[in-house]
């Protein structure tokens, strides 16, 4: 099946991803962290207006798609030196599908394009299957991570990240090229590897 990744800019797209995030949020939370706080963070992180704040802000949203079917949706935040991933969801009966594989390999390759070498996310300690496929895409669990989200409720979460292999690209702040490592190639340089 066809998988694209289409970037979330116009308002009906924005109102996709808030019915994907009810639809998701409400079947796979409720039984971690309870319908209070599901409810509380959809409202807080989910509304159209919510999403819409946060695109201005630089968080990059991606509606998942296979075949003509919209089966999922991430969002990603450019940092100074990582990719943060802040979300990806597929809907309950496409997991398990490499869907999600396919999607990290499209983050990674947004983070090369950036020149960005590490990919970092956090997951609920009890959101076990998102646990364990992080760690079967091969993300690094770095411990607990607590946060304050308001309204009487913490997110109780682990930090994890990937490292990602540069394959050649360019410097997101200089624009030179770089070479696979991340270096900077210079003129005389590239000549010297195309004599060789
Ligand atoms: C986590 C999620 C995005 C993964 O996407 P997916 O399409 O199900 O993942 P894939 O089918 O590409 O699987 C990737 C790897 O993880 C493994 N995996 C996936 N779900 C798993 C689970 N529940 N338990 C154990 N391993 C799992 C797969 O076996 C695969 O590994 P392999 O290729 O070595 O066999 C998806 O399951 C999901 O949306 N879950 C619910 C929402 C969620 O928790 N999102 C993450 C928020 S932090």
């Amino acid at each position: 099946m066809r998988t694209r990744f289409i970037q979330v800019s116009t308002e009906r797209q924005i109102k996709t991803v808030e019915s994907l995030a009810r639809e998701i949020w409400t079947e796979h939370y409720t039984p971690i962290i309870g319908k209070g706080q599901v409810v509380y963070m959809l409202r807080k992180f989910q509304t159209r207006k919510a999403v819409s704040d946060q695109i201005g802000e630089g968080v990059l949203y991606f509606l998942l798609e296979a075949g003509d079917e919209v089966i999922g949706y991430m969002a990603v935040q450019p940092r100074d030196d990582e990719l943060f991933l802040s979300k990806i969801y597929v809907r309950a009966p496409k997991r398990s599908m490499g869907y999600g594989r396919r999607a990290v390999r499209f983050i990674e390759d947004l983070a090369r394009d950036r020149g960005l070498r590490r990919i970092s996310l956090t997951v609920n300690k009890n959101n076990t299957g998102a646990l364990r496929a992080y760690e079967r895409l091969g993300f690094s669990n770095l411990g607990p991570v607590l946060k304050q989200i308001g309204g009487g409720f913490v997110m109780d979460d682990y930090g994890m990240e990937k490292n990602v292999s540069l394959r050649g690209g360019t410097d997101p702040r200089s624009g030179v090229k770089t070479d696979r490592l991340g270096r900077r190639c210079s003129v005389r340089s590239a000549v010297r590897r195309k004599r060789v």
